[in-house]
C-alpha cells in the first residue's frame, strides 16, 4: 500500500518505527506492506516511488532535523506539490491542530481526497471545522476518511461507540478527553495550585506547544465535535460548542469535590447541548480515572451506561490508532 505522509514529528516517526518492527507480522498475518513513496515536515521531504526506508528516514530526521537530507540532493518539494504529483494509495495527516483555519492538513486532505486518494487523518484541526463537508468531499469522490486516531489515541473509543454499539440508540455521552488538564486537576488534589500542577505538567511534556489548546477545553472541543458528528450524526462545527477550560479552578474547587467524595474533571458532554466544562464527578463513578488517562461513558436506550477507559495521548499509541485504520482501508479495498 502506498502512503504519503504529512508530517514527522512524533506520531509520524512512531508509525515509521512500528511499520519496521512489524513488518513480517503485518505481512504475514495481515498481507498489509505499507510502503511510505513520500513524507514531509515543515522543512522539506523524501520520495521514493518504490519507498523509503523506515529507519532511515527516522535516523536522517534525528541527525537534521528534517526529512529532506535522506537523499544527496536536498528535496525541497512542497507537501502539495507531493500529494499532486506523487501516486499514492492512502494519505496520513499528522501535522498539528490548528483550530483557526485547519491548515495546513485542510489543504492536504481536500487535495488528496480529490485526486482519489483515501485518507487517515490523526490531525483534529481539519474535522473539528469542517466535519460534514469533509465527509461530503469524501463520499463524492469515493475514497475513504479515517480518523480513529483523533479521540482517544490509540483506545478505540470511536470505534466503540460506533461499531461496538451496533443497532443500538445511544442516547448521551459524557468523557474526560483531554489528558493534560485531567493531569493537572488530577495532581491539584494533592494540595498544588493550578499553577503549580501546570508547571509539573508541562516539566513532564504534556502540554501542547500552544497551552490554551489544552487549558481553554479547545482540544476536548474538538474531540466532541468529531463524536457527535460521528456517534451522534449530528452536523456540528467548533462554534456550536459551550466551551470553558479549567484555568479558573481553585484549589478551593478541589477540596470541596473531595468534601463530596468527588473530583472537579474537565467532561465533555453530549445530552441536549454540546458542553466542555469543569464538573464534580464522583470518586465512585468508573469515569472518574486520573492522571493522564482518558474515559468516556456511553449511556444507550437498550443496554445502559458503559465506560471505556485508556490513554489518550502518545505516539505509538497514536500511531496504533493510525495502523488501525490502514488495516480497515486494505480490508474495504480489497474486498471490491
Ligand atoms: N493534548 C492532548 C491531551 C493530546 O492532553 O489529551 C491528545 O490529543
Amino acid at each position: 500500500m502506498r502512503i504519503i505522509l504529512c508530517g514527522f514529528g512524533v506520531v509520524g516517526q512512531s508509525l515509521v518505527k512500528l511499520f519496521d518492527s512489524r513488518s513480517d507480522d503485518l505481512y504475514a498475518k495481515y498481507g498489509l506492506k505499507p510502503r511510505i513513496v513520500g513524507v514531509f515536515d515543515s522543512k522539506g521531504s523524501a520520495t521514493d516511488p518504490s519507498g523509503l526506508e523506515f529507519m532511515k528516514l527516522v535516523e536522517v530526521k534525528k541527525k537534521f532535523g528534517t526529512v529532506k537530507n535522506y537523499a544527496n540532493t536536498k528535496n525541497t518539494m512542497s507537501g502539495v506539490e507531493m500529494i499532486k504529483n506523487i501516486e499514492a494509495d492512502v494519505l496520513i495527516e499528522t501535522t498539528a491542530s490548528n483550530y483557526k483555519d485547519a491548515e495546513p492538513g485542510m489543504t492536504h486532505i481536500t487535495t488528496a481526497m480529490k485526486k482519489g486518494m483515501h485518507v487517515i487523518s490523526v490531525n483534529k484541526g481539519p474535522l473539528a471545522l469542517a466535519f460534514p463537508s469533509l465527509m461530503e468531499l469524501a463520499t463524492y469522490n469515493q475514497v475513504m476518511l479515517k480518523f480513529s486516531g483523533t479521540v482517544g489515541g490509540g483506545t478505540p473509543i470511536l470505534d466503540y461507540a460506533k461499531n461496538s454499539l451496533n443497532g443500538e440508540r445511544i442516547t448521551s455521552f459524557a468523557g474526560i478527553l483531554n489528558g493534560t488538564t485531567n493531569y493537572i486537576l488530577s495532581n491539584m488534589t494533592t494540595g498544588l495550585s493550578f499553577d503549580e500542577s501546570l508547571k509539573d505538567a508541562k516539566g513532564k511534556g504534556y502540554v501542547e506547544a500552544d497551552e490554551s489548546l489544552d487549558l481553554d477545553g479547545l482540544d476536548a472541543a474538538a474531540k466532541l465535535v468529531i463524536l457527535a458528528n460521528w456517534v451522534m450524526g449530528m452536523k456540528v462545527t467548533m462554534p456550536d460548542i459551550n466551551c470553558t477550560g479549567i484555568r479558573k479552578v481553585t484549589t478551593e474547587d478541589i477540596k470541596k469535590a473531595a468534601k463530596n467524595n468527588s473530583a472537579v474533571k474537565l467532561i465533555a458532554s453530549c445530552n441536549k447541548e454540546l458542553v466542555v466544562a469543569p464538573k464534580e464527578v464522583s470518586n465512585n463513578d468508573p469515569l472518574c480515572v486520573n492522571g493522564t488517562l482518558n474515559a468516556i461513558a456511553f449511556t444507550s436506550e437498550h443496554s445502559g451506561t458503559q465506560t471505556i477507559i485508556g490513554k489518550g495521548a502518545g505516539g505509538i499509541e497514536t500511531a496504533s490508532s493510525i495502523l488501525r485504520d490502514l488495516l480497515d482501508i486494505r480490508q474495504e479495498i480489497t474486498k471490491n
